[in-house]
């Protein structure tokens, strides 16, 4: 049965997810990196398809952009078609001094400042965490690829124009990058018991007022892109 938000058919998704925020990116994706892609969603335009990569089925779809967007999507995903891994693929805005212009930020742990987690009634504060088992083929598929690319805690941000201007506190904390999705996509995975990591392309430096040009993003893309398929083929 489809979901609210979701027309495929049970079984027409893929047990590996890829998931760009912008569902013209997923229709990109599909149409440059997979074999034979089928498009199983256009409900909102939030376009989703399966094909293969190597052999091996593999889906992608949009999230939108922001937390209560991927928390949706995601959740349908790992609880309603049983997918058992989400990879996101994004952008993001350096944060650490070390991060570069078009690097690879993979996000070991996701610092939020969304209330997300407070549905689960904890009594503490939650780490939302990357599993490890796509975190440690994410990192084995870079280093085969000889990319630039670190590894760490990235900042899920409810608010992209923020008028409280704190990224230098995250920088003292040693966050690497900042973006809007990982942490709702963490915590959903370790809720469902399933598996999920983001990959991220530094797009921009807030704090040094540097962006690429779309152009520019292409190569780092790829970069990304594919460290990811290398990921859902060794999870597989
Ligand atoms: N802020 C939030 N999300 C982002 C940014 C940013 O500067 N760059 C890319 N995604």
């Amino acid at each position: 049965m489809p979901t609210p938000h979701n027309n495929a058919e049970k079984g027409s998704i893929a047990k590996t997810v890829l998931m760009p925020g912008d569902p013209l990116r997923a229709k990109f994706i599909a149409e440059n990196y997979l074999d034979s892609p089928i498009c199983y969603n256009e409900v909102r335009g939030m376009l989703g398809y399966t094909g293969t990569y190597k052999g091996i089925p593999v889906s992608v779809q949009g999230s939108g952009m922001g937390m209560p967007s991927i928390g949706i999507y995601s959740w349908e995903l790992f609880n309603e078609y049983g997918v058992e891994n989400i990879i996101r693929v994004g952008t993001a805005g350096a944060i650490a001094d070390n991060v570069e212009l078009r690097d690879v930020v993979i996000g070991m742990s996701a610092s939020t400042n969304s209330a997300y987690a407070s549905q689960y009634r904890l009594p503490g504060t939650y780490a939302p965490t990357a599993s490890w088992s796509l975190l440690s083929a994410a990192v084995r598929s870079a280093e085969e690829k000889n990319a630039a690319f670190h590894v760490g805690n990235i900042f899920s941000s409810d608010t992209f124009y923020d008028d409280a201007d704190s990224l230098a506190q995250w920088q003292k904390m040693g966050v690497l990058a900042i973006e809007m999705e990982a942490a709702a996509l963490y915590m959903n995975a370790a809720r469902a018991g399933k598996n999920a990591l983001c990959i991220l392309t530094v797009s921009d430096c807030p704090l040094r007022g540097l962006s690429t040009s779309a152009e520019e993003r292409q190569t780092t893309f790829r970069d990304m892109m594919e460290i990811a398929l290398e990921t859902a083929i060794k999870v597989n």
